[in-house]
């Protein structure tokens, strides 16, 4: 196991009815003037909106707000929220929403005391400081209720790109299953897909003698491929909502990747998809995902064996492990497909023709890509190719 340190200092508030606590944490951690952020809707149909605000009224904490985060969260609302904040003295941001909501507040808060385009904390420059921020979570997914991590994507030129740092932790996150049950059942899928992929981005990996994190991923892994159907039939299931709205912070606050490389080259690749096609996140990892296993399993089919057999419950076959390998990674792209998430190119409205411009934006180069197996651009435009042709 490698050297490391483990920081997740965000206190998570979790179950039934919680949201109505938000003005109370709000004050504990310090706001006295919130820009409450939310999404496209769905929040204010559900009512949530009006129950954040009153229990916000119920502190004396004065709001103001900010809606219409879209999915793939873009930089024009955030420079909005930026000056906003700035113009009426908030001191403090409430995310209401997934992770869309979440990212574009985060960027929002680093925005805010960063004296320059935000856009530069998206292009290499440290994030140093920011806004305190608190979530109230609608959908278990990204992860970022529990993550230091923020996605904006630049209108201008299609670009997603990612910053990380301790200070865009959130400081309190809302977790109410109950919350998520007005999801339509793609969506629920879509979230399901990405905490697996986050999961599975740290459980490939080349270091050795990691039992523990291993057994953790696993777990993780089981939960959801049990869980996943049981809400997609029953979108009302509490218990199957807590439990995977709780395995989708587990899986991205940095737990079950302590003292380990990981990879996240999937990540990278689908990043490219959402940004050019405005695709859901998890339904462009659904695509690329098993691809990139199909691409890579020969690396270390050892591994790929133990998820098989572990996750997918499949037969070790000694005499070929090769074949387990190959059955673990066909189970896990049928799952998929059964929890309604597309698995090739066509499914997702990509374009095979657009592969040459989905690895120019990578920025590959003539260089390689970091990761369990290190990708050159050959080896990602042949990643995209296999996902043009997945089938069952
Ligand atoms: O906008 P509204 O109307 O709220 O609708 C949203 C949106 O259309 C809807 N929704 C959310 N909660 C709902 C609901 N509909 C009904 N009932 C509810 N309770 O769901 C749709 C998707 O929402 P979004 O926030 O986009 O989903 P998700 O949480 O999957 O976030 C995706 C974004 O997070 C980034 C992705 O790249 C993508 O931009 N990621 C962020 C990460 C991080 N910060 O750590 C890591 C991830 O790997 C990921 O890259
Ligand atoms: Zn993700």
């Amino acid at each position: 196991m490698d050297n490391f340190n483990f920081y997740s200092p965000t206190e998570f508030v979790f179950g039934r009815g919680r949201e109505s606590e938000c003005g109370e944490y709000v004050k504990k951690y310090g706001g006295s003037k919130v820009l409450i952020h939310y999404g496209g809707g769905s929040a204010v149909r559900s009512g949530l909106i009006d129950r954040v605000k009153s229990s916000l009224n119920a502190s004396g904490i004065k709001f103001t707000e900010l809606g219409g985060v879209q999915p793939n969260p873009r930089d024009t609302l955030v420079y909005k929220g930026i000056e906003l904040c700035r113009n009426e003295g908030v001191d403090f941001i409430l995310a209401v929403g997934g992770g869309s909501v979440i990212d574009s507040s985060k960027a929002i808060a680093a925005g805010v005391l960063y004296d320059g385009d935000f856009w530069e904390l998206y292009s290499g420059k440290k994030v140093e400081k920011a806004l305190p921020l608190g979530v109230v979570l609608t959908i278990a997914a990204a992860g970022s209720e529990g993550s230091p991590n923020s996605v904006i994507t630049k209108e201008e030129g299609s670009l997603k790109r990612g910053t990380g740092s301790d200070v865009l932790r959130s400081r309190f996150s809302i977790l109410d299953p109950e919350l998520t049950q007005t999801l339509p059942a793609y969506q629920t899928a879509c979230g399901a897909t990405d905490i697996m992929a986050h999961v599975f981005e740290r459980y490939f990996t080349n270091t050795k003698e990691v039992e523990v994190t291993d057994r953790l991923c696993e777990a993780v892994l089981l939960t959801m491929v049990k869980e996943t159907p049981r809400v997609i039939a029953d979108p009302d299931n509490y218990e199957a909502r807590a439990n995977i709205m709780w395995a989708g912070m587990v899986a991205h606050n940095g737990l079950v990747g302590v003292g380990r490389s990981q990879d996240w080259n999937s990540h990278g690749l689908e990043h490219e998809l959402s940004a050019l096609y405005d695709c859901a996140h998890g339904a462009g990892l659904a695509v690329i995902m098993p691809s990139w296993m199909e691409y890579v399993y020969k690396h270390d089919v050892n591994r790929f064996c133990q998820m098989a057999v572990r996750v997918f419950g499949c037969q070790m076959n000694f005499e070929d492990p090769e074949a387990t390998a190959l059955e673990g990674i066909s189970r896990f792209r049928s799952f998929l497909k059964s929890i309604g998430m597309p698995i090739n190119f066509a499914e997702l409205d990509a374009k095979e023709e657009d592969i040459p411009a989905l690895v120019d934006k990578l920025g590959v180069g003539s260089g390689k890509r970091a990761g369990f197996v290190e990708l050159d651009y050959n080896d990602c435009v042949n990643i995209y190719k296999i996902a043009v042709n997945a089938h069952i």
